[in-house]
């Protein structure tokens, strides 16, 4: 695969529409030769990207609207969901006070760092959250796909 291949893709804030996203980011990253693995780390990476801005950035409010920006390179796939809502004045904090919540787990961002090569968080109170993900395609099967 020489050029990359991509999609957009703006839904609504509901809950619905993370089983929509995920199948989305399947379908365009079956194009790579990734593991089953690497699928399923990718599908759950991006599923807690979009529950966060569902259920963190719009606080289930379902008229919020979710973006996200999928492009599949040569090398990598990434991945960038973005959300209008709430946003955090301070990730790290943010982090800690989920995980000694009782009723959260606090594991989302946690799965993003470890299934993901790369992640990146923009957030803003009051102006929302951008978080953008990198899975590299693995070496060896590039250079198989491309025999
Ligand atoms: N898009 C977002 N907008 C606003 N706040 C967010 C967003 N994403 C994450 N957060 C904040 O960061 C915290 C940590 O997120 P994380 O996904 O790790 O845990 P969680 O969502 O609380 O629990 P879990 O994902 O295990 O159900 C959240 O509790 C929330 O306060
Ligand atoms: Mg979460």
């Amino acid at each position: 695969m020489e050029e990359a291949n991509s999609f957009s893709l703006e839904v609504a804030s509901h809950p619905d529409n993370v089983g929509l996203v995920r199948l989305a980011v399947s379908a365009l990253a079956a194009g790579a030769p990734f593991g089953v693995p690497d699928l399923e780390e990718i599908r759950v990476a991006v599923s807690e990207a979009v529950t966060n801005a569902v259920v963190h950035g719009y606080g289930g409010c379902r008229t919020g609207r979710v973006r996200i920006e999928a492009t599949l390179f040569p090398d990598r796939l990434s991945l960038v969901v973005s959300d209008q809502g709430r946003g955090m004045e301070d990730v790290a904090l943010a982090r800690q006070a989920a995980a000694g919540d009782g009723e959260r787990l606090g594991l989302g961002l946690l799965f993003m760092e470890t299934f993901m090569d790369h992640v990146a968080i923009d957030s803003h109170p009051g102006r929302g959250t951008r978080v953008v993900m990198e899975k590299r395609v693995p070496v060896a099967a590039m250079a198989a796909d491309g025999d």
